[in-house]
């Protein structure tokens, strides 16, 4: 398959388990994997410590002008870890004071252009699985698979409390599962680019599979992709 590399787009809702899949796609394929949401996130952890107010648009240019992000490799989690400003905010990105303000920093048309362009730069040589909201229905229309991952609401809240909770024993279940409702009526009501599922992504229900069942399902859609890319 390596020369027929693809552009792989996953979307869905908060907490599905999209970054679960793309790293095990991208670590099987020897693909790039990168986490959109960890740009918005890097975005208003910026807007946050700058005290930037998000409603007014030349403080929101000026800012967007002095954020550069990246992605750096890190080979100990085999997985890369977001700069901002030369800066691995990985760990902070993912505190609930970022969770609580990324929907409304991400449906910012500016905020949304400034990050759209270096996705779609970062797909120019495929070979690439991205997850986000947008990533098949804006990012990246023509890519060779589009998943839409859904999950029951109650494993989503589990899931992401645990995770949480293992680096902030003060988390409530009820403080996650309001973050989790919120943001995902922000994200499916904005005007720029609401997440929806493209006509062509395939649905994948994972709320009762293992990692590994995932895993082999989805696989099986990418050699087909990959395979009628090569005849075609
Ligand atoms: O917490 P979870 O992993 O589900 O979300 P994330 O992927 O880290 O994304 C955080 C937030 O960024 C989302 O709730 C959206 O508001 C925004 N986002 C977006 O608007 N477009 C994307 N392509 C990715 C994320």
């Amino acid at each position: 398959m390596a020369g027929n590399k693809i552009i792989i787009a996953i979307d869905g809702y908060s907490s599905c388990g999209k970054s679960t899949i793309a790293k095990q796609l991208a670590a099987r394929l020897g693909y790039n994997y990168i986490d959109s949401g960890a740009m918005y996130r890097a975005i208003t952890l910026y807007f946050l410590r700058n005290g930037v107010n998000y409603n007014n648009t030349d403080e929101v240019l000026a800012a967007l002008a002095d954020i550069n992000l990246s992605f750096v490799f890190n080979e100990t989690s085999q997985s890369s870890d977001i700069h901002l400003n030369d800066e691995d905010v990985s760990l902070p990105i993912r505190d609930m004071l970022v969770s609580e303000k990324v929907s409304p920093v991400a449906a910012i048309r500016e905020v949304r252009s400034f990050a759209v362009a270096q996705q779609k730069r970062m797909g120019r040589k495929k070979g690439i699985v991205m997850d986000g909201r947008d990533i098949g229905t804006v990012v990246f229309p023509d890519a060779e698979l589009k998943i839409f991952m859904v999950a029951d609401p109650a494993v989503r809240v589990m899931r992401r409390f645990k995770e949480m909770y293992a680096t902030n024993p003060h988390i409530t279940i009820d403080e996650v599962r309001h973050n989790l409702e919120l943001r995902d009526y922000i994200d499916s009501t904005r005007e720029e680019s609401p997440l929806h599922r493209a006509a062509d992504a395939i649905l994948l229900d994972n709320s009762s599979m293992t990692r590994d069942e995932q895993l082999d399902k989805v696989i099986g859609w990418v050699k087909e992709r990959a395979l009628s890319k090569a005849v075609s």
